[in-house]
């Protein structure tokens, strides 16, 4: 086997002879799971998980979050109590952690949250306005009833006792006809208030999803590699509905519950002072508890989210790994670790649990008590002669009519806090600074320069070290060297993935990370062996890479990678909807829809980075003629594992430990016997 077949065959494409070895796991692909076979001997596979085995490692669930199950009840009470601080504990470090992030995504603080809801609200002043006022106008309507209904029970009392049974009737019919009135002008404009909220619910929320996907967006690309593509997942799928959520129903519920709230116990005051004094005193109460709560519940549901982050990163980590998880023997481990995932997960959850139950347990003696005592009072203050009966009959009626809006009150602001957990989350993608700011200039000429290029993607541990390489316009530069000597790094700096640390790479003059993105992917682009296909239709597809390009411009990209004739044959051609769900396309189809892109945006220069190599070769070879259409004319760059590719080139750089060991033509570095020579020796013996 020559060194170039044993190259194609470790880079997992079956060879014609299905021959066994790493290949197999390529060939099993389609196999039912239950059949799977690891490929490696039963004694790696054991010494591997043995390995994971024996790595100690804190349990995820500390043995005090488990108290005893057999002690005395104050033994159990204090455990209970000591647990709870522990949660409480938990959730604090959880929040200081994510709050520090150095690497994955952080979290904003809360004047930043502040700012942003209340600019979303500034937007729609005129809503808001109308929300407030015909808010404000339903409940006054409303607590207008009770009070007329107390006034008429003093009435016909006075009526009654004078022997005025006409007068005292006269009087409840007129007050019914009033009544029926202000329930009519009441649901007028609740439905003004509700149709207002709604209104407002839905605009603040399509500014707040907007602002999100441009902050996603504009997210560095180095910050969303070193970040977990579970956290982002959790972030823009869970914590944008729980956010949504809380914009559409909480936020405009809060704002109706607290204006009612007021205005009752502005009536109630206004009916008899001193029959209001146990809604005041117990409504106090339970504000205090409500603000202890909002103390601490912040910190609980942001760890929850963190949690549930977690557990999307382990499953999609496990997904995306399950050939080696299987074949390495770490089922157990990725099923304790998915285990470990959601019991922290539930030990969050019933942090913020045991916090909502203290909540409502007093709340709901809040809410029942002050009945009761308003009766008492009621009896007394009549007996004395401090209040009439209609004025304990108001009383009543208002301290029924109080306590719907509080409950709803409590529960909105209990929602709110979830969506501003949420939300704390989502702005955290927006205070990742950019990494690049777009400059005026542009440049003036195709030749890319990289000057003395450091790159560090940790801090004090540099990968490349002074790197200096200059292009001629329509060279071929091939650059090769042993693994991890930071060929694709150089390859990212060239193509303006990443900036360097130091140095510079120019076109024309100008630093490809002050191009604005759109004119940056015209000069150079990279294409690796990761190429994607977006939900869209094949056309959707093609224009991404230069938006307001015409039918004819795609067809003639598309025929340009020999990719026209088989998207003319798909059910709809052009309109033909690909990605996940719709039609599928083989690897090599893909990779074609990824070159016609890139013809369209017409970059002069090209970086490859082995794009061809997890192809099959087959499919390799057909797609070389593509390939070439796209090359022709340009500069390219091609990092290759293939030495044949650097034969071709026009230059080649040997990269070892992140610098340009050898640079020159095949024939010069074969005649300088040195490291391009010994590896040219070795592919060809
Ligand atoms: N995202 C990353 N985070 C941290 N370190 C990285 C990252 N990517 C690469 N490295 C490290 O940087 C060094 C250079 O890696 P690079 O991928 O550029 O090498 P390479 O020459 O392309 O290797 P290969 O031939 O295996 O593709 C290696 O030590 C690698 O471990
Ligand atoms: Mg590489």
């Amino acid at each position: 086997m020559s060194r170039a077949d044993s190259t194609v065959a470790t880079t997992g494409a079956p060879d014609a002879a299905g021959a066994p070895g790493v290949t197999g796991i390529a060939d099993t692909t389609d196999v039912a799971d239950a059949t799977w076979v690891s490929p490696l001997p039963d004694v790696l596979a054991a010494e591997s998980a043995r390995t994971w085995d024996s790595a100690v490692h804190a349990p995820a669930v500390p043995d005090e979050l488990r108290p005893p199950q057999s002690a005395s009840v104050g033994e159990r009470l204090s455990a209970l109590h000591r647990r709870h601080l522990l949660r409480e504990r938990r959730a604090q470090e959880f929040v200081a952690d994510t709050m520090n992030a150095r690497t994955g995504l952080p979290i904003a603080d809360n004047a930043r949250v502040v700012r942003f809801i209340g600019g979303l609200l500034s937007q729609e002043r005129l809503l808001v306005v109308s929300v407030v006022l015909a808010n404000a106008l339903a409940a006054t309507a409303g607590l207008l009833v009770p009070r007329l209904l107390g006034e008429l029970v003093d009435s016909t009392v006075a009526d009654v006792e004078a022997g005025r049974v006409d007068a005292a009737l006269a009087g409840a019919n007129s007050a019914a006809l009033v009544v029926a009135g202000l329930v009519v002008v009441q649901s007028a404009f609740t439905f003004a208030a509700k149709m207002s909220s709604t209104v407002l619910g839905q605009s603040v929320l399509a500014t707040a999803r907007e602002y999100i996907v441009h902050a996603i967006l504009r997210l560095p690309l180095s910050r969303v590699e070193s970040a977990s593509s579970g956290d982002l997942v959790t972030r823009v799928t869970r914590d944008v509905g729980t956010m949504s959520e809380s914009v559409r129903w909480a936020l405009p519920e809060a704002i109706i519950a607290s204006i009612t709230v007021v205005l009752t116990l502005v009536a109630m005051v206004s009916n008899s002072p001193l029959l209001s004094l146990p809604s005041i005193v117990l409504m106090s109460l339970a504000l205090f508890q409500v603000r202890r709560y909002l103390g601490r519940a912040p910190k609980g549901y942001l760890t929850e989210g963190g949690t549930y982050s977690r557990i999307n990163t382990t499953l999609t980590e496990t997904v995306e790994g399950a050939r080696t998880v299987e074949a390495l023997g770490l089922t157990h481990h990725r099923l304790r670790r998915g285990d470990e995932d959601i019991e922290v997960s539930g030990q969050a959850e019933r942090y913020t649990m045991t916090l909502r139950n203290l909540l409502f347990a007093v709340m709901d003696i809040a809410f029942s008590l002050p009945r009761v005592l308003v009766l008492l009072l009621g009896a007394i203050g009549y007996a004395q002669g401090w209040a009439t009966l209609g004025q304990i009959t108001t009383a009543i009626l208002y301290t029924e009519a109080l306590w719907g809006p509080f409950d709803m009150l409590v529960h909105t602001v209990d929602r709110v806090q979830v969506g501003i957990a949420s939300t704390t989350r989502l702005l955290g993608i927006a205070t990742v600074p950019p990494d690049r700011e777009a400059g005026a200039d542009r440049p003036t000429g195709p030749e890319l320069v990289g000057t003395d290029l450091r790159y560090a993607y940790r801090a004090g541990h540099d990968v490349l070290h002074g790197i200096d390489l200059d292009l001629s316009t329509g060279e071929r530069l091939a650059i090769v060297g042993p693994s991890g000597s930071g060929k694709s790094t150089l390859g990212r700096l060239l193509s303006g993935i990443h900036g360097p640390r130091t140095g510079s790479v120019t076109v024309g003059g100008v630093e490809l990370t002050s191009l604005p993105l759109d004119q940056l992917r015209t000069e150079v682009a990279l294409v690796t062996q990761e190429h994607h296909v977006f939900i869209g239709s094949v056309r959707d597809n093609v224009v991404l890479a230069r938006e307001g390009s015409t039918d004819d411009e795609v067809r003639e990209a598309l025929r340009a990678v020999d990719a026209l004739d088989w998207v003319e044959r798909l059910p709809e051609g052009l309109d033909t909807k690909l990605g996940s769900g719709h039609q599928a396309l083989t690897p090599g189809r893909a990779q074609q829809i990824a070159l016609a892109r890139l013809i369209l945006a017409d970059p002069h220069t090209i970086v490859l980075d082995e794009a061809t190599s997890l192809i099959d070769p087959r499919t390799a070879r057909h797609l070389e003629g593509s390939m070439n259409a796209l090359l022709t004319g340009r500069t390219v760059v091609a990092i290759a594992h293939r030495l044949h590719t650097a034969h071709d080139a026009d230059r080649i750089a040997v990269v070892i430990d992140g610098r340009v060991a050898e640079l020159g033509s095949h024939d010069e570095l074969v005649e300088q016997e040195g490291e391009y020579a010994a590896l040219w020796r070795a592919w060809t013996s």
